[in-house]
């Protein structure tokens, strides 16, 4: 036992001595996301997959071996985030369209979708619901070094009622079709909650209201009772997994509140009361709105349902609004996009409308990168650039606090200490 451990730590040294890797970036400007602070000009000190330094001044000496990248004119934010994608899903594929794809069909659907999300400079993703854990498995190919992609935090199947968002509502009961996430009563969903846990997701996904686009659900109306969503929490918080809540009604989200998830996701129908509770809990929100616009514009040729389109009308003003009182109150929030629903790549185009729906620059490159990582509980490895943390780094041309949509066109991006685009 004690020689193997000592060959074991004489291996270690000896492969950090001769593989330790060494990466400058010089750069106009560094973002310190926590402060809101430029660093500039700014060298970034990169060893392996771990950032090492962050400082003002151009440093001249670096070790002779290191890779030095010379990125002028550009400013450093670390990488994006964003806490509610698809990846296992085609924009292009929707409603009945969707039938077709199993799920190790989506799988590789997930494996072009991750890059293109990577390359967006979206380095983690939270994957909200995806069948027969097609996201367990990109997840796994992905941190292997399979296939190239985001850090993914993944829920598999998402908790629903019988008929509700979150089954499959597509079928005459002559088919007896049933999503995988299904579970009715305290019990069922405690037993779901497990056998996600058992299979490997970093995070419960349930359903607390009705959707825009499932077939035959009232967007407004709440699905499971509190007693079942207490359940849920419950269960997946003495296992140490966080909790989100796709919820677009107001009643959902309060009750969802009330129960204790970690976070609500679309959050439409808001009223005071309910900012209030998000306020008081700390409870965040992941609002997408974004995703309206493609609904609207490109959704009918991709299959999306008259009714989800109907319903659509309905959500996606009201969301925006909802968004701007939450924002001015306050309330903890972080970037989550639903793409998926539209295309995987396009992920940036929602920081503009934060903006335009009331927060600061700042407060939108905030949403995805530090709260993100907080609400992950990765705030001490991931989302800043911090000596210490893993070198997660994306650079835009230009300065993104006076222009967002640089977010739009991501030039360089860096994980885990490597080199994806450049
Ligand atoms: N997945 C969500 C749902 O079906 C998409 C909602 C998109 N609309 C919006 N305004 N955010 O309910």
């Amino acid at each position: 036992m004690i020689k193997q451990a000592l060959i074991g730590a004489t291996t270690l040294t000896l492969t950090h001595l001769s593989f330790a890797q060494t990466t400058v970036l010089n750069a106009d400007a560094a973002l310190d996301v926590t402060t809101g602070k430029m660093i500039s000009p700014a060298t970034v000190i990169i060893e392996n997959d771990k950032i090492v330094s962050v400082s003002k001044s151009n440093r001249k000496s670096y070790p002779k071996d290191a890779t030095v990248i010379d990125l002028s004119d550009h400013t450093l934010l670390p990488g994006l985030f964003d806490m509610h994608v698809h990846l296992t899903f085609d924009a292009n594929a929707h409603g009945y369209k969707r039938l077709q794809l199993t799920a190790p069909r989506s799988a590789i659907t997930g494996v072009v979708n991750a890059k293109r999300t990577l390359e967006a400079g979206f380095t983690s993703v939270r994957n909200l619901g995806a069948g027969g854990y097609a996201d367990i498995a990109l997840r796994d190919a992905i941190s292997d070094g399979d296939v190239p992609g985001p850090r993914i935090f993944a829920s598999g199947p998402a908790l629903g009622i019988t008929g509700g968002h979150c089954d499959n509502n597509l079928f005459t009961h002559e088919h007896k079709v049933v999503a995988d996430g299904v579970a009715d009563g305290p019990w069922q969903v405690r037993k779901k909650v497990r056998e996600n846990i058992k299979y490997g997701v970093n995070v419960i996904k349930f359903c607390a209201t009705g959707g825009v686009m499932s077939k035959g659900t009232k967007v407004g109306a709440q699905q499971y009772s509190f007693e079942e969503m207490s359940a849920i929490v419950d269960e997946a918080h003495m296992r140490g997994v966080v909790v989100a809540a796709h919820a677009h009604g107001t009643n959902g989200i309060k009750t969802a509140i009330k129960a204790g998830v970690d976070s609500v996701e679309h959050a439409s129908f808001l009223d005071d009361e309910a900012i209030q509770l998000a306020k008081r809990n700390g409870t965040v929100l992941s609002m997408d709105i974004y995703t309206t616009e493609y609904i609207l514009g490109e959704g009918e040729k991709a299959g999306i349902l008259p009714e989800s389109l109907d319903k659509e009308r309905q959500v996606g003003g009201i969301q925006r609004e909802s968004f701007r009182k939450a924002v001015k109150a306050g309330v903890n929030m972080v970037f989550g996009s639903d793409a998926g629903v539209y295309p995987h790549g396009d992920n940036g185009k929602q920081f503009s409308r934060m903006v335009q729906f009331g927060m600061s620059e700042l407060q939108a490159v905030q949403a995805a990168t530090i709260n993100a990582a907080t609400l992950l509980k990765q705030q001490t490895q991931l989302g800043s650039l911090e000596a210490g943390k893993f070198a997660d780094i994306i650079a835009v041309q230009g300065n993104p606090l006076e222009d967002i949509t640089l977010l739009e066109n991501v030039g360089f991006v860096m994980k885990n200490g490597k080199v994806v685009k450049q």
